[in-house]
Parts: C-alpha cells; structure tokens; sequence
C-alpha cells in the first residue's frame, strides 16, 4: 500500500506525517510505503523545517534525511491514498485531478479519527515549537488509527 502525505510547503506537517507513518509500518512489519508533498514549490529541494525535525526527534523518528518536492499530477496514479493536511491542501490537490478515481484517493489527514468534521491539522509554521509538538501528536494518533484500520487488508496484500 502506497501513501501520500500531501502539505503546503512540504518542509513541516507532511514531512512528520511521512516519518510516522513509515515509522509505525517499520515497526510492525507493515508492507506500506510512505511518501510526502507540497501543493507549493518555494521549499522544493529543502529539508524539513528545524522544528519539526526537533520534535519528530524527540519522539524518535527521524525525518532529517527528507527533501521538499512539488505534489504533481502523477501522484494520483503513483499512491493508493493521498492525505492532506487541511482544505487548502485538499482544494490544491483536487483541482489537478482529471478523474473520479483520482478525487476518490484524497482524504483530509483527521478524517481517519474524526469522519466527515473537516478537521484540518494546523500549520505551524508561524507559531513556536508547542504548535509542532500538537500537530505530531494529532498526526501520531491520526496514523495510529490508520494502521489499526488498514491492518487486516494489508496482512492479506
Ligand atoms: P507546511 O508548512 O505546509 O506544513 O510545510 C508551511 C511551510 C512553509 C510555508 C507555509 C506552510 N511558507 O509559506 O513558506
């Protein structure tokens, strides 16, 4: 199973996004493989944001090793579920969808746990290092939730 983490600017939401969930699939023998984006192209080529290798370190997942790339269209094609972090992100995303199966792979990131709120996951970017560490516990408890429901279709794939 092939998963997209799908941001802004790539550098502070999806990139702890991507090292949760590849973390937790680690951990847990799952066969899923993790990738993240950016809807906006001014971080491409950068690592993430300090902060949110800070925090992401502090919970022991490393995602220093990550560089910031553009969401293109043939991510549709290439991942089997595309999340985002928030509306924007979604509206971003959509709109270079061509097809219903296209649309049909993208999910707000909080929908796992809280279906159909439109809960977004806050850009912290503007704030301090508590706003990183509130967004890596909404994404740790999001992708804890996601596992537990994708677990018995991945151990049959
Ligand atoms: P992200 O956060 O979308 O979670 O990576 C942002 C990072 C940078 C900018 C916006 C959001 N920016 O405008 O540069």
């Amino acid at each position: 199973m092939k998963i997209l983490m799908v941001c802004l600017g790539n550098i502070c939401r999806s990139p702890m996004a991507e090292g949760i969930l590849s973390h937790k699939a680690t951990s847990l023998h799952l066969p899923v493989t993790v990738d993240s984006a950016g809807t906006g192209n001014y971080h491409v080529g950068e690592s993430p944001d300090d902060r949110a290798i800070a925090t992401a370190g502090k919970f022991g997942v490393d995602i220093s090793g990550q560089q910031a790339r553009q969401f293109t269209v043939e991510d549709f094609d290439r991942f089997d579920h595309i999340f985002v972090m928030d509306t924007s992100n979604r509206r971003n995303v959509l709109q270079l969808a061509e097809r219903e199966e296209h649309r049909a792979k993208v999910r707000l990131m909080m929908d796992v746990l809280y279906p159909n709120e439109e809960m977004e996951v806050p850009d912290p970017w503007f704030g301090g290092q508590e706003g990183f560490v509130r967004v890596f516990e909404m994404l740790d408890t999001a992708c804890d939730r996601f596992l537990t429901d994708a677990k018995d279709q991945l151990k049959r794939s």
